[in-house]
């Protein structure tokens, strides 16, 4: 007898190359350097290029976690785009994507669920390869999400930043007893009856526009926290593990207050935690995937370790994923 396994086999992120920092926003409104550190941690974020849109952001993640899971587009049968700031109201960003990388096979869709849209689509590609529907997947995380800001309203426009973060993601028949390998859990969760709290105000069959980022946040940070205990202690429960087994934990990077309480109520010390909130700020459906490229690519994260993912975001939204990291 054999089981099917999903299989990290390749990670890849991009940045866009222009870096905005706090000292530049003090310019701009009325906040300070001091005040955006000590409240979320964060000391800059990337924003993308007038003329370079989110499939772009992601067509680059996509082709470095190609290049690292040794593959070419051929070998991709499934593309997943988590995202909240397609380029167009249709098609996908996944098929435009699609269409960057020259595939005409396979399929290729949105993941709609805000900052928890890269854990969706992890577990989404994971059922996906587990009932035969594909065979391996490129699974992506791209916003620009700067584009939905309004830059006069200083308790939004601090905290996000654009970028992209892309996984290889291979179906495998393994023996029954053999090592674990690649995704050994996942839980998803929503409550619609939170949307108010984080939302953007229009929309394509509201208002016409785009609308933008409003918060309460206050509220977001009070939920915050119990929500993303409860995924990461049931994906811990069902996959048969204890918190003091994991070798890292790759947290939604929106605020480092909401990680590291996070991470204490989980029971996870602070070494084990992979922070980049710092250096790009929030970059919603981007943000795991870009952590989890950068410490794959430090060395940080190794094969055979064992690696919690989670997110949480606007619906509310949230989830985790547990995966014994591979070659
Ligand atoms: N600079 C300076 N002062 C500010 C700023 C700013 N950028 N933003 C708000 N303030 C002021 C407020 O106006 C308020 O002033 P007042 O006391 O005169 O009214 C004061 O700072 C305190 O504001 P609070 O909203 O109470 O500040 P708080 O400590 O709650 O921090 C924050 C705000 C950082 C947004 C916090 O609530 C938070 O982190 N919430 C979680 C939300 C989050 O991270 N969302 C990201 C998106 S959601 C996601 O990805 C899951």
């Amino acid at each position: 007898m054999t089981i099917t396994r999903t299989l990290v086999r390749g990670v890849g992120g991009y940045l866009p190359q222009r870096i905005l920092t706090n000292q530049e926003l003090e310019k701009t409104v009325d906040t300070s350097h001091e005040w955006i550190v000590q409240r979320t941690g964060i000391e800059q974020r990337h924003v993308a290029a007038e003329g370079e849109f989110t499939s772009d952001l992601a067509t680059h993640a996509a082709k470095r976690a190609l290049a690292s899971a040794k593959m070419s587009i051929e070998d991709i049968d499934l593309i997943i785009v988590a995202t909240t700031t397609p380029d167009l109201t249709f098609p996908a960003t996944a098929a435009l994507v699609q269409n960057k990388l020259g595939m005409s096979h396979g399929i290729a869709f949105d993941m709609q669920a805000v900052c928890s849209g890269f854990v969706y689509a992890m577990a989404t590609a994971d059922s996906y390869l587990k009932n035969g529907l594909a065979k391996r997947a490129l699974v992506i995380g791209a916003e620009t999400a700067t584009r939905i800001l309004d830059w006069e309203d200083r308790t939004t426009c601090v905290l996000f930043g654009d970028g992209a973060g892309a996984v290889v993601v291979e179906a495998v028949q393994l023996d029954e007893g053999a090592p674990e390998q690649g995704i050994l859990a996942s839980r998803l969760r929503s409550d619609g009856t939170q949307w108010e709290k984080l939302y953007t105000d229009g929309g394509v069959s509201t208002t016409g526009t785009n609308g933008h980022v409003r918060m309460q946040g206050k509220e977001v940070f009070r939920h915050a926290v119990g929500m993303i205990t409860d995924v990461v202690d049931g994906v811990l429960a069902d996959a048969g593990y204890t918190a003091d087994q994991l070798d890292w934990f790759v947290p939604h990077q929106a605020n480092r207050r909401i990680i590291d309480g996070a991470g204490k109520k989980v029971g996870i010390p602070p070494e084990k935690v992979i922070i980049t909130v710092n250096k790009h700020a929030n970059t919603s459906a981007a943000s795991v995937p870009m952590a989890l490229n950068e410490a794959v690519a430090d060395g940080r994260i190794k094969p055979g370790d064992l690696v919690m993912l989670e997110a949480m975001g606007g619906g509310f939204t949230w989830g985790a994923t547990l995966i014994r990291w591979t070659d």
